[in-house]
């Protein structure tokens, strides 16, 4: 007991030192009542996007209870939510900033231009999946139009290729496109290999060869394949890839939709053709019976071969509203012929690719009716069809971002005549992306460009184009996830 008196009286000197005053305690001896002190400033947030928790902490030590003095009162840990928007999923765009000559192999991409998630390793040129689930990836290429070109893409499980035979009677530059959609695992690292010797165009800010992908949340979506040239009418799938939702029919080669909302489609072709000098048409359609006279088409992808022999490879996005039991179906519009396969083997060149949108994020459909010849000129995209943030300004031709996020953007142009066409985007009035297509017939051509973007709220977009274009030049663009803004 007297040990405890003295240790009392102790902290009390002690405490009277720090000039802090001491109470008076029925045994006589000074009290203390503790007092909080500041608090700590907040800590790192737990999660970086998602539902992050933040906290700090006080102590009752300024000065500490004692000598039976009162305790401090309320708590000495406080928290709060942070960081509570939603995370960005995996996402990145890769390409080159120069043109240059590649060999056969892995391509090796000079400019690493978005990386969520370090989905990319500029190490070793692959994806890596981290988190499994469904992704859409995109090739362009822009070369000579005179040379071949052939691209892959491996380890997604179904390998897809881009490939053209060089058409030596034309000049200038081709941009080709070719995109897949693949349900990945860890397992998958996907890589874009080139297959032969090739020059690729590109520049700094054009960006004209170039490979994206983005993991994307959808519970409805399929990809269907055919590894051969296609064939006039109703288009085969041997391969349906990915299927979630879709319903097959094999005898009609046909899917019917389980749920009613608003699809993201893709098509990509490569089309063959024995007789030189023929326009073809091929795309999607919905709900046409099978006597397909009428070839109605949310999805139309227009082009020509000049010579015998050649092939073409093009694809192209749109969105559409379906209705549950809708039924889509891929059709070709003129009578091909199969030509030998090229190089191609037993890899993916034609798709149907389509995934249910998550409507909570910005989407936007819209189409040009403009058919003209002419020098640079913003492209006026009089028919905005969907627009769920009301985006498209129609006096300046831009599209405003309303929400941060990141943005997959698609344009696709009709060039028509013997002429050069070339497509520039441009974010805030600077140069983002780049295509050409030059061919040398006088028939219609569609050509399609795709990037992904990091957008922020008043981001601004247009679009100009030069040369003799037709009127369904359309722009897709999805906001594939959007980003947290601390
Ligand atoms: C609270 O006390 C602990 C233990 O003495 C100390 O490490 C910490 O820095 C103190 N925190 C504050 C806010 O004074
Ligand atoms: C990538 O770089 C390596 C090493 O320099 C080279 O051997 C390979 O051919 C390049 N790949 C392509 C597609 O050019």
């Amino acid at each position: 007991m007297k040990s405890h008196i003295l240790l009392i009286i102790a902290l009390c000197i002690l405490e009277s030192s720090k000039n802090v005053i001491c109470g008076k305690i029925p045994d006589g001896t000074d009290s203390v009542h503790g007092e909080w002190s500041q608090w700590t400033n907040w800590n790192k947030c737990s999660a970086p996007c998602g539902n992050g928790v933040e906290g700090r902490v006080r102590n009752c030590s300024s000065p500490p209870q004692a000598n039976g003095g009162k305790d401090c009162v309320g708590k000495s840990l406080e928290e709060r939510p942070c960081n509570n928007g939603p995370c960005a999923e995996p996402a990145f765009m890769v390409s080159l900033k120069s043109t240059m000559n590649v060999y056969p192999g892995v391509m090796n991409w000079t400019s690493v231009d978005l990386n969520v998630n370090e989905m990319f390793d500029p190490k070793t040129n692959r994806v890596s999946i981290k988190k499994p689930g469904l992704y859409f990836f995109s090739m362009i290429t822009t070369s000579p139009a005179k040379k071949s070109i052939d691209v892959m893409l491996e380890n997604t499980g179904k390998n897809v290729g881009l490939y053209r035979r060089g058409d030596l009677r034309s000049e200038g530059a081709e941009t080709l496109s070719r995109s897949g959609l693949f349900v990945l695992s860890q397992l998958y690292k996907p890589v874009m290999k080139q297959m032969t010797s090739s020059m690729l165009y590109s520049s700094e800010n054009g960006r004209e060869t170039s490979w994206l992908g983005f993991h994307y949340v959808s519970d409805e979506y399929l990809f269907c394949g055919s590894h051969r040239n296609l064939q006039y009418g109703t288009v085969q799938w041997p391969f349906v890839s990915a299927m979630k939702g879709f319903q097959e029919n094999s005898v009609l080669s046909q899917f019917k939709a389980s749920k009613s909302g608003l699809y993201f489609l893709n098509a990509g072709m490569r089309l063959g053709y024995t007789t030189a000098n023929t326009q073809y048409k091929a795309g999607i359609s919905i709900n046409v019976d099978r006597n397909y006279n009428v070839f109605q088409t949310p999805l139309e992808l227009k082009g020509a071969i000049t010579s015998r022999g050649l092939s073409d490879t093009f694809s192209r996005s749109v969105l559409t509203r379906l209705t549950a039991g809708d039924v889509l179906r891929a059709e070709a519009h003129r009578p091909f012929s199969t030509i030998s396969p090229i190089l191609s083997g037993r890899r993916i060149e034609s798709y149907m690719a389509a995934f249910r949108l998550n409507e909570n994020l910005p989407y936007f459909q819209a189409v040009s009716t403009d058919s003209t010849c002419r020098e640079f000129r913003r492209i006026n995209l009089k028919s905005a069809i969907y627009d769920s943030q009301r985006s498209w300004n129609s006096k300046l031709h831009e599209y405003n971002i309303k929400k941060q996020g990141i943005y997959y953007i698609e344009f696709t142009l009709s060039k028509y005549r013997t002429s050069k066409v070339d497509v520039r985007m441009f974010l805030n009035k600077q140069m983002v992306a780049v295509s050409a297509k030059q061919s040398m017939i006088d028939e219609n051509k569609h050509f399609t460009r795709s990037t992904l973007l990091n957008l922020k709220v008043n981001d601004k977009i247009h679009w100009e184009n030069y040369g003799c274009v037709d009127s369904d030049a359309s722009v897709t663009i999805i906001c594939t996830s959007a980003v947290s803004q601390n």
